[in-house]
């Protein structure tokens, strides 16, 4: 079953940049690249850093704590230290208000 979730607006999200969030208990972080929205979990998989606060140059984020990258699109881990995904999540804009799928 699907389950959209109403995260927030669209035009929240800054372009060519991350912002934190909660959606539905969980912490989310959404990017925006060339007009386009991207969600992942915001806790890194290395360590205990949010993505949020991190550096995002293109579709990659990069980590704050030790510089491991993500490709935002589907959350594969880029760069070492990074060994695990992060969890990444269906994105769905509606009169502007952005949908993200958590199951
Ligand atoms: Fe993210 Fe180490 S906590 S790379």
């Amino acid at each position: 079953n699907s389950n959209w979730i109403d995260a927030t607006e669209e035009d929240s999200v800054p372009e060519d940049d991350v912002i934190g969030l909660q959606v539905g208990g969980r912490d989310i972080a959404l990017y925006k690249v060339e007009g386009s929205i991207f969600a992942t979990d915001n806790t890194c998989t290395h360590g205990h850093a949010r993505l949020c606060d991190g550096f995002l140059d293109g579709y990659e984020i990069e980590c704050p704590l030790h510089q491991g990258k993500f490709d935002v699109r589907n959350g594969r881990g880029t760069c070492a230290p990074v060994t695990e995904d992060v969890r990444s999540y269906p994105v769905r804009i509606e009169d502007g208000r952005v949908f993200v799928q958590m199951s």
